[in-house]
């Protein structure tokens, strides 16, 4: 298997990153950007005592990095067990209290307004491929529900029209509520 996926639309399911994962092996891969370029804006909007749930963490060492500078309410969550188990094994005794947990995002187990944000790079593009747009609603709409009141989505993407198109629209959906 090549690393890429044979279409655009295979970056939303799940069995293509379990797949891809499974071939990278330990080799970390980081989407967009790491701590050092993103810092300036996850420390504006997102606090150290916030509760965060960082969605479709794959093999990123974002959650490490921020951990290591004062954030410890992280929940780490990926559709790949495959990642999931190898980044708990990579923490377990480095980082205590550092969890990552094989969670679809779009149905957590989380009570609502739980957390106080939410933390995606890359999941919400990888997951707006799937043609309809249904598994990005879903997700957004899960994340809604379990940020509490003003609380904040943070979301690391190529803003693709569609993408941005998809987030306003649950957005507005949500705050109609
Ligand atoms: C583009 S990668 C980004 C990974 C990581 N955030 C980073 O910045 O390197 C998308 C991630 O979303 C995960 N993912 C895809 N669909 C998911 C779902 N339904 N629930 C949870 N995670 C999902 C994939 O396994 C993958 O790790």
């Amino acid at each position: 298997m090549s690393l890429l996926p044979r279409s655009a639309e295979e970056f939303s399911s799940a069995e293509y990153w379990e797949k891809f994962f499974k071939k990278r092996a330990d080799k970390a891969f980081e989407w967009y950007g790491d701590y050092n370029r993103l810092c300036g804006v996850l420390h504006k909007y997102i606090k150290v005592h916030d509760q965060v749930l960082v969605v479709g963490c794959g093999n990123s060492e974002l959650s490490e990095q921020l951990y290591d500078v004062g954030y410890k309410h992280l929940t780490n969550i990926d559709i790949s067990e495959t990642v999931v188990s190898h980044m708990n094994q990579r923490n377990a005794e480095r980082r205590p209290g550092l969890t990552f947990q094989q969670v679809d995002a779009t149905q957590t187990p989380y009570e609502d307004a739980s957390y106080q944000a939410a933390l995606d790079k890359g999941t919400l593009d990888a997951m707006a491929s799937e043609e309809e747009g249904i598994l990005a609603r879903s997700m957004l709409t899960e994340v809604g529900r379990v940020l509490s009141v003003g609380g904040r989505y943070v979301c690391v993407t190529l803003a693709q029209e569609s993408v941005i198109r998809l987030a306003v629209e649950v957005d507005s959906v949500s705050c109609q509520k």
